[in-house]
């Protein structure tokens, strides 16, 4: 069901949104002013879906969960507790973002499927912006290895 898949991205939106807030505090490295930038342009883009996607499951006449543990617990995303180095950080995040990538082109769809043509659009833009992200942070991780 729609909703449902909509929740799943909405719980594991959170998750990675929180998880690259803290990367954004706490990353270290002589690149800090590039990184600590990155990481927070990536946090604010995806803050900015959470609303959407959330108004979209009311749109759908489910509710939103609205509790952390609840976001947690729907997540695909998992939490990081640690403060990894620089690089393990931005693997962390790649391998994340892949997982986005193909959620939110699993939920396209099902969107698809269900005639549900804004959703649908949303979530082709959501691949585009997980797309790019992979891309950069591959790029960041090569300069890494030279
Ligand atoms: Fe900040």
């Amino acid at each position: 069901m729609l909703a449902d898949n909509l929740k799943t991205l909405l719980g594991s939106t959170f998750v990675l949104y929180t998880k690259t807030h803290g990367f954004h505090w706490n990353i270290e490295g002589s690149d800090f002013p590039q990184y600590h930038k990155f990481l927070q342009e990536m946090y604010e883009e995806i803050y900015e879906s959470i609303d959407t996607i959330a108004e979209y499951i009311r749109s759908l006449d489910s509710y939103s969960p609205g509790s952390l543990a609840r976001m947690l617990e729907l997540s695909i995303i998992e939490e990081q507790y640690k403060i990894p180095r620089a690089e393990l950080m931005l693997a962390e995040l790649l391998e994340d973002v892949g997982k986005m990538t193909s959620l939110v082109t699993d939920i396209f769809d099902v969107a698809t499927k269900d005639r549900a043509q804004g959703i649908a659009n949303y979530l082709a833009e959501l691949q585009d912006l997980y797309t790019k992200k992979a891309w950069m942070l591959r790029s960041i991780l090569k300069s890494q290895r030279a």
